[in-house]
């Protein structure tokens, strides 16, 4: 940090805001592999999208084949994933972007840590629940047959662990929830917080 000055800017997140009609924040998906983070994120931007508000999808398999391309499944590893994603997170919500960010995020302190870089105001968490049998029933990236045979080591659920949000701000139980319902109640709890002005 020795000899950076950081430079202040005319333009306010509030300032973005107002002229965006909406808040800005981040909705941190959080779950299992294969626990359906990535298909309601997805759905969850369009909704976004065509309510007009500015909205962008930071997802684990697209943002470690660029930014974090070289991080593994290390505990550091993850760490530093996270770090980056949440100082990225953070610049878009100045910029007046809702961040839609699907990450497998298994460990409470990093969860913590991420809300700490963006800020606790800033951060939805959403807590996608479907159980590691489900998870790996559905496979869709065949992946747990990969770990289980010992081919990917440090697999989430598997060999690694996960540890369930103690307070999200919502849970979704998939296999109890159908995605629409799902869809539903997430969009309703943005909605206030996205304090749309027409
Ligand atoms: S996180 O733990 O650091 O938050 P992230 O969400 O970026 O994970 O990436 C998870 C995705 O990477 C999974 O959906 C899966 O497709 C892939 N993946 C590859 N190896 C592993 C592994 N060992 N554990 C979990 N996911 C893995």
């Amino acid at each position: 940090m020795n000899n950076i000055v950081p430079h202040k800017f005319h333009i306010s997140k509030e300032e973005r805001n107002v002229m965006n009609g909406h808040n800005s924040f981040v909705v941190w998906f959080t779950g299992l592999s294969g626990s359906g983070k990535s298909t309601l994120a997805n759905l969850e931007e369009k909704k976004l999208f065509d309510n007009e508000v500015r909205a962008f999808s930071l997802d684990g398999d697209n943002i470690r084949r660029g930014l974090n391309h070289g991080l593994n499944f290390t505990e550091e590893d993850r760490k530093e994933n996270l770090r980056r994603i949440g100082e990225v997170s953070k610049l878009f919500v100045e910029s007046g972007t809702v961040v839609v960010a699907s990450f497998i995020s298994p460990l409470e302190k990093d969860r913590e840590y991420v809300k700490n870089i963006i800020g606790t105001k800033n951060f939805v968490e959403v807590f996608v629940n479907t159980s590691l049998e489900e998870c790996e029933r559905r496979d869709v990236k065949g992946l747990y047959k990969k770990a289980r045979a010992g081919e990917i080591r440090n697999f989430t659920g598997i060999d690694a662990p996960y540890e369930n949000p103690v307070n999200p701000d919502m849970e979704i139980k998939t296999e109890e929830e159908s995605l629409e319902e799902a869809l539903k109640r997430i969009i309703l709890h943005l909605n206030k917080k996205l304090e749309i002005k027409a």
